[in-house]
């Protein structure tokens, strides 16, 4: 098995983050693998926000935390019965947003497996990451999109935290029924 296979088959979400930050080698490599994605037509319908702010991703989480709260008593229940994170203390994330044009779903969701498989890739723990647009939707979101430097009318794509795996984890079992070879 080569290196990029082992990647592929040993990713899983990390939900355990340790709180040492990135070092800012790591933090480029994830960008560039970033930007390094294809999209349809080549658009890169994209704007790449990498946060190792921690007191933002704090913030972010506990407004995040208040949205879950509002809109689901029991889904806030189960959040803080697993630590009260939504962020699971990660010292980086990669917020994505998206110009949502055409295929712009499609291109942001690529650019978030690039970027969790280089982070796998370097030894460190990543989770895709979609409740990271709750923050956005919080009384906060506004200024939360300027701090991202979201440009003019883009949205939320997706986001993937990176850092340091507490524990680590097996990857989910391959369902094989899912494959058909005509
Ligand atoms: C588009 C997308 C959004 C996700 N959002 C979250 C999330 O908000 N929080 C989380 O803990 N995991 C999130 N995940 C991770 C999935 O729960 C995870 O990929 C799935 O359970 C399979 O586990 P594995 O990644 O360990 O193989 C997301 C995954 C994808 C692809």
């Amino acid at each position: 098995m080569n290196a990029t296979q082992k990647t592929i088959l040993e990713r899983y979400s990390c939900r355990d983050f340790d709180a040492s930050p990135l070092t800012e080698e790591q933090v480029k490599t994830l960008a560039e693998a970033a930007l390094a994605a294809p999209s349809a037509i080549n658009r890169q319908p994209w704007h790449v926000t990498v946060v190792t702010d921690k007191a933002l991703i704090e913030e972010m989480d506990a407004e995040g935390l208040k949205v879950v709260e509002a809109q689901d008593k029991e889904w806030h229940a189960q959040v803080l019965k697993r630590g009260g994170s939504i962020f699971y203390n990660a010292p980086c994330m990669v917020m994505i947003a998206s110009d949502g044009s055409e295929y712009a779903a499609t291109d942001c969701g690529i650019l978030s497996q690039n970027v969790a498989l280089a982070a796998q890739a370097m030894g460190l723990g990543n989770v895709i990451c979609g409740m990271a647009r709750l923050p956005l939707l919080s009384a906060r979101g506004k200024e939360f999109t300027q701090k991202l430097r979201f440009p003019d009318g883009y949205v939320f794509g997706m986001a993937v935290l990176v850092g340091n795996s507490k524990s680590g984890k097996a990857p989910h079992d391959l369902d094989w029924g899912k494959v058909s070879y005509v």
